[in-house]
């Protein structure tokens, strides 16, 4: 048995009969930017969320350069995100002319550690940023009262967690405004490039518009400094085939990251936290092991494939030193040099499930502890 880390074709043969009728209602309807087939999704995708709107943008990487700017973040502004998350989340924090500073996880749940969001706030901070890393929603309770009390917005980087939840809650309905991905690989991907803004102020999804389209409030009137990023309405029509599934996809991912946790139980590798009040989108299965290497070639010896989210911490990276300097980010540091991500797609069959599972269990069993 061989098990790729990700098939794509496997989910696009699936839902093919519904994406060759899109193409067919897009091309025949003569309408290739806004439109129908997007003003669908944006309401559809809004309600899912659990927020009254979702405003379509061109990737995720806009999506958080547009949700931060939508809340108030302008040039010389700070915003807190974490150390361990992937590149494009800083991307976008830069993109809006913000500085990122970055905080160590908690090494439990590896999302952004609230204590350190507290000791990071200055006067220039607009926005914190917490990132819903590998699908587990980070702690929003707290964080939500530290932006209160020090008058921030709250604004959530969702590109790994569609229909994650907090306590009921779905991931991009607590923060002011949230950016979600549309990146293939995602729990919910496009066949290219796309993502989304959403929030419940009305204000802020004005600016969002606005300021994926010019700036440009009648035609040629432009109230805004804006760029061009919007979802094609080919995307959308997709996307919309594709958001039925998505609860039952997440279901799937669910059963199969039970099944790794129960294999792995009396082993020294550390599974992903239990998600406590969570429902976990387990956009990535991620484990951490002493010894790598050993581990990954070990289940590359079974026909596993394997990855790692991700290898570097963003201040380990070449371009981004500048933002460790002075900063205590140890957990990230020996996070970025223990995870390993097992395949998780709701394609994967029960064979497949299973052979991982006796594999990661095998590797594991001969592993250093941590
Ligand atoms: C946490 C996080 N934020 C932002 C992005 C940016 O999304 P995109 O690749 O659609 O620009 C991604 C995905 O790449 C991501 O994983």
């Amino acid at each position: 048995v061989s098990v790729p880390f990700g098939d794509l074709a496997r989910q696009t043969a699936s839902v093919r009969r519904g994406l060759d009728a899109a193409i067919e209602r897009v091309l025949a309807g003569g309408r290739y930017v806004f439109g129908e087939e997007l003003e669908r999704f944006e309401a559809e995708f809004a309600a899912w969320c659990g927020t009254t709107h979702a405003v379509g943008v061109a990737s995720g990487t806009d999506a958080v350069t547009i949700a931060l700017q939508a809340a108030g973040v302008e040039p010389g502004h700070e915003v807190i995100t974490t150390a361990n998350t992937c590149v494009p989340t800083i991307v976008g924090i830069e993109n809006a002319g913000a500085l990122p500073v970055l905080v160590d996880p908690s090494p439990h749940t590896r999302t952004i550690d609230p204590e350190r969001v507290e000791q990071a706030v200055t006067r220039r901070t607009k926005a914190l940023l917490p990132v819903h890393l590998y699908g587990y929603v980070a702690d929003l309770k707290a964080l939500r009262a530290i932006a209160d009390s020090r008058g921030v917005a709250l604004v959530e980087d969702c590109a790994q967690a569609h229909g994650a939840e907090l306590d009921g809650s779905r991931a991009g309905s607590i923060g002011d405004t949230a950016a979600f991905s549309f990146y293939p690989t995602k729990n919910l991907g496009a066949l290219g490039d796309g993502g989304a803004v959403v929030t419940s102020s009305d204000d802020a999804a004005e600016r969002a518009r606005l300021l994926r389209n010019y700036g440009e409030r009648e035609r040629f009137e432009h109230v805004l400094r804006g760029r061009n990023s919007r979802l094609d309405p080919l995307q959308a029509a997709f996307l919309l085939v594709k958001l039925s599934h998505v609860d039952a996809w997440n279901e799937r991912r669910r059963a199969i990251a039970a099944r790794y946790t129960k294999a792995l139980a009396n082993t020294a590798v550390r599974a992903p936290a239990e998600p406590a009040g969570r429902r976990h989108a387990y956009h990535l299965y991620v484990v951490e092991v002493a010894d790598r290497e050993r581990f990954r070639a070990a289940l590359a010896e079974a026909g596993v494939e394997t990855a790692v989210h991700y290898p570097r911490a963003v201040h380990q990276q070449p371009a981004y030193r500048e933002l460790g300097e002075g900063r205590d980010l140890r957990v990230s540091e020996r996070l970025v040099a223990t995870v390993v991500s097992l395949p998780i797609y709701p394609e994967l069959t029960e064979a497949e499930v299973g052979h991982v599972s006796a594999a990661a269990q095998a590797a594991g069993l001969e592993q250093p502890s941590l």
